[in-house]
């Protein structure tokens, strides 16, 4: 291990999280009695323009009025490059209750764009005497925000999360997509020819890179990667698809655009009971191997050591924080 410590954020469930419009209030109420794990309520690009005083207004008023059960709270508040960003932070923090539990940066560009925010955040919040600290989602979605992805990531104490914004991800590498997530015919490999000449065509998944990218800076700092959305939402195939590539490169959750995408999300992060029980016989193992003076064992025919017990032990500690949720 290095002599650096990894110090992780608070541990939250986020196996989904589910966007909803703030000037669209009729949906607070479902987003609030969903199963989700984190609602985000959007001010940002689910809003027009003439709707952003509207929207911001209907999201003070759910966060101090409904019922969000143990669901975790935010906001996505509006792009550092607009006038309507620092009245975001200023109103929804002064004039809500302490309820609220994160905002969500978009469009992170800079470390130094976390550094402002949370500027303004400190300085309402201690105006306010607030207790509880809020804490950031950071949404990595631009071509500079990926370049800067590991100096984002520790800018701040109140980071908690960095997800993959597929979308303006895309339009800001130019990629040559117009759907938002998943896959493109046109990344493929064409196999060389077989004996009887014969060449198949296998679809790649262009945005592993940007993926792993984000997983390794968000793990490096003790943050959760979250993948972002899946436009297609009468394409649940597509959807688990996507999630569970994200899910074997490291992250703990995906976006829901619609709430038929919840319970897809909620499934593909849950780790199955069958690797849950295998881990908590890892850590019984290898507590008698320790007990033994053995730093290697096998269980099932298998070898497991000392790395398996990190390995179980971040999977058993999944498994309860969702068991606690119920
Ligand atoms: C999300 O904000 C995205 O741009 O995909
Ligand atoms: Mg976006």
């Amino acid at each position: 291990m290095s002599f650096t410590i990894v110090e992780q954020c608070t541990p939250r469930l986020n196996r989904s999280e589910l966007a909803v419009p703030g000037s669209s209030p009729q949906m607070f109420e479902k987003a609030a009695a969903s199963g989700v794990d984190v609602v985000f309520l959007d001010l940002e690009d689910a809003v027009a323009p003439d709707q952003k005083e509207q929207a911001r207004k209907n999201i003070i008023q759910a966060i101090n009025d409904i019922d969000w059960g143990s669901k975790t709270l935010s906001v996505r508040i509006n792009g550092l490059d607009t006038h309507y960003m620092y009245r975001d932070v200023v109103d929804v923090i002064e004039q809500t209750s302490e309820r609220l539990d994160l905002i969500m940066i978009p469009k992170v560009g800079t470390a130094a764009d976390i550094y402002a925010v949370d500027m303004l955040v400190t300085q309402v919040e201690t105006a306010m005497k607030r207790k509880k600290r809020i804490g950031f989602e950071l949404i990595v979605e631009t071509a500079l925000g990926m370049a800067n992805v590991h100096e984002i990531a520790k800018a701040s104490k109140r980071n908690e999360s960095l997800h993959f914004g597929v979308a303006d991800y895309a339009a800001s590498t130019r990629a040559r997509t117009t759907v938002i997530g998943g896959p493109n015919p046109d990344y493929g490999v064409l196999t060389d020819p077989d004996v009887d000449n014969s060449r198949s065509y296998h679809w790649g998944d262009m945005w592993h890179y940007a993926i792993a990218r984000m997983v390794v800076a968000a793990r490096a700092n003790g943050l959760r990667p979250v993948d972002g959305p899946f436009g297609n939402f009468q394409d649940p195939d597509g959807y688990q698809a996507q999630a569970r590539r994200a899910a074997v490169l490291g992250c703990e959750g995906k976006w829901a655009i619609h709430p038929s995408q919840i319970p897809l999300a909620n499934e593909v992060f849950t780790p199955p009971a069958k690797e849950v029980e295998r881990a908590r016989r890892i850590l019984v193992a290898m507590d008698e191997a320790a007990k033994a003076g053995k730093g290697a064992v096998s269980l099932d025919g298998r070898l497991i050591d000392i790395a398996s017990i990190r390995q179980a032990e971040a999977l058993v500690a999944s498994a309860d924080r969702i068991a606690a949720a119920g």
